[in-house]
């Protein structure tokens, strides 16, 4: 989706910026990883086939993106974007006759970032982000049946178990974005919106400063 290119959703812990090219090697090392590819059920790409898909993500008007970066490593201008990464979050709008109706996805990648309620804070910022600016009424969330932590997440979130298919192993939860989920989003997501282009080259303008002075 283009809606989101120069996006950034800042919260407590946690940036959320648009998927570039620059992304790319490190999100193709992720998920390189079996444990990954077995809890977000991804088949393992090339590096070109994951050049074509962030393009592909990009360009689709059936899927937003955003990759997590950590605010505290991001806010000292000499560490390079791709080193504060550690995870990523999607909507993917599956029903073309229904386009309130999302799916979320949601990886935190570094198992360092963990069971620390980043999971939780991310979610909720896409939700909200859903909610207000693409006009979501229902998510939806499909996990495998062993992902007991992800399940547990989003049940916390007031997600409802709705279907379990034993051929896919996974168990459809859905919640129904209604005006306590609304007041809910309204008083938990500390979330400010920035221009993403302009906030990275007051970064790198920053950096720079901070080069000229230390020489
Ligand atoms: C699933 C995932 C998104 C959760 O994010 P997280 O940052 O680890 O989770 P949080 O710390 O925000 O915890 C949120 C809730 O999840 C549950 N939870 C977290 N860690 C848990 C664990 N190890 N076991 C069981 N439940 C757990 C708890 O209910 C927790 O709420 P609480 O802390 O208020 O009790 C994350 O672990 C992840 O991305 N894992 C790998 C990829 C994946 O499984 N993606 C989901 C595909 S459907």
């Amino acid at each position: 989706m283009k809606i989101n290119e120069n996006t950034l959703l800042e919260g407590q812990r946690v940036l959320l910026v648009p998927y570039n090219a620059e992304h790319v090697p490190r999100y193709h090392e992720w998920m390189k990883s079996p444990e990954l590819q077995q809890l977000t059920a991804s088949e393992p790409l090339t590096l070109e086939q994951e050049y074509d898909m962030q393009r592909s993500w990009r360009e689709d008007d059936d899927k937003c993106t955003f990759i997590i970066l950590d605010t505290q490593k991001w806010a000292d201008p000499s560490v390079n974007e791709e080193t504060c990464m550690v995870g990523d979050v999607n909507i993917f709008l599956t029903d073309s006759t229904d386009p309130s109706l999302a799916e979320l996805e949601i990886m935190i990648a570094e198992e360092s970032y963990r069971g620390k309620g980043i999971g939780k804070e991310v979610t909720l910022m896409m939700m909200c982000y859903g909610v207000n600016k693409l006009g979501i009424k229902r998510f939806q969330a499909k996990i495998g049946l062993d992902n007991h932590t992800s399940i547990a997440m989003f049940k916390k979130l007031h997600f409802q178990e709705v279907s379990v298919c034993q051929v896919f192993k996974e168990v459809t939860l859905e919640l129904t974005v209604d005006e306590s989920v609304q007041k809910t989003l309204l008083e938990e997501v500390q979330m400010k919106e920035r221009d993403y282009r302009q906030t990275c080259s007051g970064r790198r303008a920053q950096k720079g400063q901070n080069d000229t002075q230390a020489s």
